[in-house]
C-alpha cells in the first residue's frame, strides 16, 4: 500500500526573487487557493493522508495554511461570514502533516532523502510544489495502480513541445501498453537533436524504498546539488522503473510566466471572476492594437 507522500517545497525558489525572499512560491495564490493546497486536495482525493512537507526556514507561511487559526475564526465568526469560516475551517483540518527541515537546500534529490526518517521502508509518493495537474486525481491513481501491478517505481510523463525538450528530463521508453511505459533511460536537458522521445518528467514520482539508497550514492552535480534524476539513473541499473503518460494540461507555478499563464487559465474558468476578466483583457487587447497601428 502507498500511503505516504513526500512534497519537497524547501527550494529557493530563485526565478521568482524578490517575491520568494519571505514568501515560498507554494503559497503563490491562484486566484484565492495557495498552489500547495491543490496539490494536497490532489493526493486526498486519491486516498493519500500521511503527507510529509520537506521545508526550509523561509517556508513557514506553509505550516500556518494547514493549521487552525482560531484569531481568524473568531473573527469571520463574529462578522457573519459563514460560508468563509466553513472554508477557512475545512483547510485546518485538512491533514495532519509532518514537517522535516531541510536544512540546507542542496536539490531535490537531497531533500526527498531528508524524508526517509519519516517513509521508512516503504513505497512512497513524491509530488513537486508547483506543478498542478489537471486531472491529478486520475494520475495519482493511475501511478499507484501501475506501482501495484508492476511492484516498482512508476513516474509521471508528459509530451512536451519537441522544440523545448532542453527545459527537462527526457526519458527513453517502451511503451508496454496505452500510455504506460518501461524507462530506458534518462536525459537531463538534452538538445531537440539528442533528444530521445519529448517525454519529460513531470513532478509526480511514485518510488520503492530503494531510491533512498541511491540517494545517498548520488554525488553532487556541478552546481552542488544532489539530482533526483540521478538517483533514479543509478536505480536504473538495478531495478526496473516505469512510467505513466499524464494526459490533461500541466501547469508549472514555479516561474513568473507559466504562473500567469496558470492563473488566467483557472480564471477563466471560474464563473465569479470570467465574465470581468474578459472584457478587460479585450479593452486592454485592443488598446495594444491601437497603439500598435498608430505609426
Ligand atoms: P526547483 O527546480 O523548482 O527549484 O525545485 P527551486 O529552488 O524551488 O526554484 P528555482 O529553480 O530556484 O526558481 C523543484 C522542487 O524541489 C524543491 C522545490 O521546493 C520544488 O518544489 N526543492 C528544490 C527542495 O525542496 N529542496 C532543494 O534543495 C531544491
Amino acid at each position: 500500500m502507498i500511503r505516504k507522500a513526500v512534497l519537497p517545497v524547501a527550494g529557493w525558489g530563485t526565478r521568482f526573487l524578490p517575491a520568494t525572499k519571505a514568501m515560498p512560491k507554494e503559497m503563490f495564490p491562484i486566484i484565492d487557493k495557495p498552489v500547495i493546497q491543490f496539490i494536497v486536495e490532489e493526493l486526498l482525493e486519491a486516498g493519500v493522508e500521511n503527507i510529509i512537507f520537506v521545508t526550509g526556514r523561509h517556508k513557514r507561511p506553509i505550516e500556518h495554511h494547514f493549521d487552525i487559526n482560531t484569531d481568524l475564526e473568531k473573527h469571520l465568526e463574529e462578522v457573519g461570514k459563514k460560508e468563509v469560516l466553513e472554508n477557512i475551517r475545512e483547510i485546518s483540518h485538512m491533514i495532519n502533516p509532518i514537517y522535516l527541515r531541510q536544512k540546507e537546500q542542496l536539490g531535490l534529490g537531497h531533500a526527498v532523502l531528508t524524508a526517509e526518517p519519516a517513509v521508512g521502508n516503504e513505497p512512497f509518493l513524491v509530488s513537486l510544489g508547483d506543478i498542478i495537474l489537471e486531472k491529478g486525481k486520475e494520475v495519482i491513481e493511475g501511478m499507484m495502480e501501475a506501482h501495484y501491478r508492476f511492484g516498482k517505481s512508476v513516474i509521471a510523463l508528459h509530451e512536451v513541445d519537441e522544440r523545448e525538450v532542453n527545459k527537462y528530463g527526457i526519458a527513453r521508453v517502451k511503451e508496454i501498453e496505452e500510455g504506460v511505459y518501461i524507462v530506458e533511460d534518462l536525459v537531463e536537458k538534452p538538445s531537440p537533436e539528442e533528444a530521445p522521445s519529448n517525454l519529460a518528467i513531470v513532478g509526480r514520482y511514485v518510488f520503492t524504498p530503494r531510491i533512498f539508497d541511491k540517494l545517498k550514492e548520488t554525488k553532487p552535480d556541478k552546481g552542488g546539488e544532489i539530482q533526483l534524476t540521478d538517483a533514479m539513473r543509478l536505480l536504473l541499473e538495478e531495478e526496473v522503473i516505469y512510467a505513466y503518460r499524464v494526459d490533461g494540461r500541466v501547469y508549472d507555478t514555479g516561474n513568473p510566466v507559466d504562473y500567469l499563464k496558470t492563473v488566467f487559465e483557472f480564471a477563466l474558468r471560474r464563473e465569479d471572476v470570467r465574465e470581468e476578466l474578459l472584457t478587460y483583457i479585450q479593452e486592454i487587447l485592443s488598446k495594444q492594437t491601437q497603439l500598435i497601428d498608430k505609426p
